[in-house]
């Protein structure tokens, strides 16, 4: 048998960086302002991230401080959530996050204590940049979806806002650092 039978040739991935890439205007809903912008009112903000298309599948990739404006330090990821649910509910002091649909789709609602925004996931190769001081709910999750989550920090219990009218009170203070 010769070596071509053993080995077909290989399809040449495609690579698409984000460059090249539309927005995602179908992906993307808000209650403050039309699409198109990079950020919203709240901060929060799609990225577009690399595809490698490719026959036998597809690849996308995400390098710390590159692809997302932050230092990746945890990744966890939600999953089997029940129909109807809801995760998040808090803000964080300090920590940033990436969220991904990598699989299936959900929403996120944004809000920095001012404006309220709400964002529609539902695919894996773009996600949502959160950044500190924004209080999220993720809810609306598909059958067999999971929430791919990337954190600037470990996991801190002191740095959440679990309370909405304390983080409200903070973010609206001179120095919402604290
Ligand atoms: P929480 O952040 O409130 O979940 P979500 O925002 O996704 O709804 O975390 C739920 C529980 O899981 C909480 O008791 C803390 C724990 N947890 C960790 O131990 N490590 C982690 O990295 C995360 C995100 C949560």
């Amino acid at each position: 048998m010769s070596v071509s039978k053993l080995t077909p040739p290989v399809a040449t991935p495609t690579v698409r960086r984000p460059v090249e890439r539309h927005r995602h205007p179908g992906g993307r809903r808000s209650t403050d302002r039309e699409g198109g912008q990079p950020t919203g009112a709240t901060g929060c903000r799609l990225i577009d991230l690399p595809r490698v298309n490719d026959p036998r599948g597809n690849l996308t990739f995400v390098e710390s401080s590159d692809t997302i404006p932050f230092a990746i330090e945890r990744v966890y990821y939600l999953y089997d959530v029940p129909g109807g649910e809801s995760r998040g509910g808090h803000a964080h002091r300090q920590l940033e996050q990436f969220v991904i649909a990598a699989a299936g789709s959900f929403e996120v609602l944004v809000n920095d204590g001012l404006h309220t925004e709400r964002f529609f996931l539902n695919r894996s190769y773009y996600g949502l940049h959160i950044p500190r001081m924004v209080w999220r709910e993720i809810d609306e999750f598909s059958s067999g979806s999971v929430c791919l989550v990337m954190a600037s920090h470990h996991y801190d219990e002191g740095d959440y806002y679990r309370d909405y009218d304390e983080f409200f009170a903070a973010a609206g203070a001179p120095d919402s650092a604290a």
